[in-house]
């Protein structure tokens, strides 16, 4: 409908620097400039390296955006910002930008949750999301089961890891496997080629007395690095492919069983997967298979909007207009440690 606001959303929490533009829950830009390959060297992201990419792919990216929308700044009703949790000097960048961009149009500014927005993506593909929900967050910096009554202003964690994110996991696996940085999407590819019942890896925290709907990858990824040092000592090869899989199912297997179970207890009927992981090929088909099984329906964005993007900045910003939500203030700050129960940075 022509007559929903028009948002720009801009996301600089990690190494993506990314522009969406939606009007309403419609999106019509996704530009991402990515920061990964300068990273790649070091095995994981370099904060100053970040913060210097996002100031120089800003203004580009925004262009792109708006040449892909085919809209100009003119037209921008309101202004989100990814305003917390992530990298500091990689926030105040975007953070900035959106107040200068807010100031100069005069246009309203947002300053929205990381990780709220992760869910909120899921609009954009599939309409208004159900409320309640529950989300199954997984992404390089966070685990969590979130149950969301309400996107703009109500999400409670149910649970979350007690250790390493789920992402982080693979990227620590695949760098003991040398499969380079990041190692979520080799992993996926690896694991495809491997029996994902080769090795039986442990399940972290799913024994009787374990918090039902906390996660802990720790204790897996020790227990891979083990099993292929006593490979290497052997002077065995290591079947990768057996080890990507088996790692992998261990991983998807806990996240699944664990939202399915936050499901049933809470009596909601929609689970929602977002962060980088649940691009996971893996993830996405054994989340169907038991949600098919427990009459749950499955929502999961396309693969793109599951990693960072402005898309889904856009999308949180957007539903916050429409919920006639007040704008943020112009001395929000780039919150590092934001809590996932702040949706919106202070209005
Ligand atoms: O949400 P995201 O893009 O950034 C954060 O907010 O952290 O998530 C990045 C994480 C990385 O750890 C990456 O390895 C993981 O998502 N990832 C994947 C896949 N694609 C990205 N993990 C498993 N399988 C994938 N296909
Ligand atoms: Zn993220």
């Amino acid at each position: 409908m022509a007559d929903e606001p028009l948002v720009l959303g801009i996301e600089t929490s990690c190494d993506e620097t990314g522009i969406g533009i939606v009007r309403g829950t419609t999106l019509l830009a996704d530009a991402v400039a990515s920061s990964v390959d300068e990273h790649a060297r070091f095995g994981g992201v370099v904060p100053e390296v970040a913060s210097r990419a996002h100031l120089e792919a800003m203004v580009p990216t925004v262009r792109r955006a708006l040449a892909d929308a085919g809209v100009t700044m003119n037209d921008i009703d309101a202004i989100a910002v990814t305003s917390g949790p992530g990298l500091a000097g990689a926030l105040l960048v975007g953070v900035a930008a959106a107040k200068g961009y807010a100031v100069a149009l005069d246009k309203p500014l947002y300053g929205v949750n990381h990780l709220a927005s992760h869910v909120c993506v899921d609009q954009l593909e599939h309409g208004k999301l159900p409320e309640p929900c529950m989300a199954l967050l997984v992404s390089g910096g966070h685990s969590s089961l979130l149950l969301v009554p309400d996107i703009t202003a109500d999400v409670r964690p149910l649970g979350s890891t007690i250790d390493d994110a789920a992402g982080e996991a693979f990227d620590k696996v695949a760098r003991v496997l040398g499969l380079g940085f990041p190692g979520g999407p080799a992993i996926d590819r690896w694991a495809e080629a491997g029996d994902r019942k080769a090795i039986a890896f442990p399940r972290g925290l799913t024994g009787p007395r374990d918090a039902p709907f906390d996660f802990s990858f720790s204790g897996l990824k020790t227990s891979v690095a083990r099993w292929v040092e006593a490979r290497e000592r052997a002077g065995e090869s290591v079947p990768i492919a057996d080890v990507a899989a088996s790692f992998q199912e261990a991983v998807v297997d806990v996240l699944t069983r664990k939202a399915i179970r936050a499901c049933k207890e809470n009596g909601v009927e929609h689970l929602m997967m977002g962060g980088g992981v649940s691009a996971n090929s893996r993830l996405r088909a054994l989340a169907q298979e038991r949600c098919d099984a427990a009459g749950i329906v499955l929502r999961v964005p396309r693969p793109g909007l599951c990693t960072d993007n402005g898309a889904m900045v856009a999308a949180l910003g957007a539903e916050l207009v429409a919920r006639d939500r007040a704008p943020s203030t112009l001395s929000i700050p780039a919150d590092s440690s934001m809590p996932v129960t702040v949706t919106q940075a202070a209005s």
